[in-house]
């Protein structure tokens, strides 16, 4: 790969590396999309919201919404060639403050991992779990008391917690190309391995047709019973559209920082985000299609994964062997988003204080643990702390992210992007059309000024709505 070094304030002791191929980018910038947002939310709003009815609108905002932000952060990252720690200040117009976003950014990203890390540390317990048949026999009641009691035993959640952890950062601490890329190339192969195996053994279970009608007939009858539904809908497709591409704080721009200028930006979005969406939607092709064979509700809420599946599995001939391989799957998605996340935040710290990789792995080897120990404790030792109209702690930090950081963070790159006061529309396009492939529509400038911005308020909105009528007492 070509290396284009552009000059940096700080930061510019230490070589900038690369990754070694054109696969390697696409697979590490898709599983940082792939994760929980793909195998864990994705299917049971699917299940809440109607099946595919909520598909096709989750489709039209990650096209009108995710593919144009996901561009811009990876062009931002190209053409500075460095993190958000230094992006803004090599593009932005001398005096300008944008800057100064790096900080919010930053905390989205310890921020995600904060309960990103306990969650995937549920998914880790889980596999042995399966495989060793601890839910052998258990009736759906009993197997939600096992899904219970983990939340409650802080030490099993701390531990798995850790766990998540130390993989990460270690795979991390191997560098770029020997630890991030090769490791996340393995992990996604895996993973794409294991959607197929799993697919064809839900789908070909006796009475799966109707998973499988469930999921591909669009019913918009439930969506469009009444407003209040269509708009509950619509807001949690953008929110999802959102988190699952991992936009608005950085951890995209990041991987447009190791990239050459050989491929043109928006082709490049499009072919992750069409797999972060192909393993969203195989997904589903696994979950449905067993919970309809088996009879059991679809429309399970988050505990879709943890409680419905398990009792799932357990009817299924060789059901240890199906069970622990879901949530080596499951595993997997969560890995390959934290991998991608700490690089994001080794990254920063590198380009802001000119650390060394070791001196950021050692660091947050001991910091991302700690931080996250509010999240984990918070099921059970810290379970008092609530935020009226949020709830405990892992979904403050959820929506503290997710409802706000990434979309403000998404406004802040498109308007960069699109002002003159920032970067500015022409610089943006023709880093973004540099090398072969689609070229990003120039015409929807207007779209990115007007229609982006009003969608974002209106996603920020109807977040903090019944949160603001809870603390008033009108709910
Ligand atoms: N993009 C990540 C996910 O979908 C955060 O889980």
């Amino acid at each position: 790969m070509v290396i284009t070094g552009v000059p940096a304030e700080k930061g510019t002791c230490l070589a900038r590396e690369h990754f070694a191929s054109r696969l390697g980018f696409i697979l590490i910038s898709a599983g940082c999309a792939i994760g929980l947002g793909n195998v864990w939310r994705f299917p049971y709003m699917v299940g809440q919201y109607g099946g595919a009815a909520f598909v096709i609108i989750y489709l039209i905002f990650l096209l009108i919404l995710g593919l144009p932000i996901m561009t811009m952060e990876f062009a931002v990252g190209r053409a500075s060639q460095r993190s958000i720690a230094l992006a803004f200040n090599n593009l932005e117009p001398k005096g300008s403050h944008w800057h100064c976003f790096k900080w919010i950014g930053i905390i989205g990203n310890y921020l995600l991992m904060m309960f990103y890390t306990t969650v995937a540390g549920w998914m880790f317990s889980y596999v042995p779990k399966m495989a060793t048949g601890e839910l052998a026999g258990k009736s759906p009641d009993q197997v939600a008391q096992v899904f219970d009691s983990l939340l409650a035993d802080p030490v099993a959640l701390v531990i798995w917690m850790v766990v998540a952890c130390t993989i990460a950062i270690l795979i991390c601490g191997l560098g770029l190309q020997k630890g991030v890329e090769r490791i996340t190339k393995v992990l996604m192969i895996c993973l794409l391995a294991i959607i197929g195996v799993l697919i064809i053994r839900s789908v070909t279970l006796p009475g799966a047709q109707a998973g499988i009608a469930f999921y591909l007939a669009p019913d918009f009858s439930a969506i469009f019973s009444s407003p209040d539904n269509f708009f509950e809908a619509c807001y949690a497709a953008m929110g999802q559209a959102f988190f699952t591409l991992s936009i608005g704080m950085g951890s995209m721009e990041i991987f447009g920082s190791y990239i050459d200028k050989s491929r043109s930006l928006f082709g490049e979005a499009v072919a992750i985000g069409a797999l972060d969406t192909l393993v969203a939607i195989a997904t589903g092709f696994i979950i449905f299609p067993a919970c309809f064979a088996f009879g059991i509700q679809a429309d399970a809420g988050p505990g879709l994964v943890f409680i419905t599946l398990p009792s799932v599995f357990e009817n299924i001939w060789l059901g240890e062997l199906w069970g622990a391989l879901f949530f080596v799957f499951m595993s997997f998605a969560a890995l390959s988003t934290i991998i991608a996340v700490f690089e994001n935040i080794l990254s920063f710290a590198m380009d802001q204080w000119n650390w060394s990789r070791r001196k950021a792995v050692t660091i947050n080897l001991i910091l991302i643990p700690l931080l996250s120990l509010p999240c984990a404790l918070g099921f059970n030792l810290l379970s008092a702390v609530q935020l009226p109209g949020v709830g405990d702690i892992q979904s403050i930090e959820d929506f503290l992210v997710s409802n706000n950081i990434l979309l403000l963070g998404s406004l802040v790159f498109v308007s960069f992007c699109v002002y003159k006061k920032g970067w500015g529309w022409s610089n943006f396009l023709a880093e973004a059309n540099t090398g072969k492939g689609l070229r990003f529509p120039s015409w929807l400038k207007g779209w990115m000024m007007v229609g982006v911005p009003l969608f974002v308020g209106i996603i920020l909105v109807m977040g903090w709505t019944p949160i603001i009528q809870t603390w008033l007492g009108l709910s």
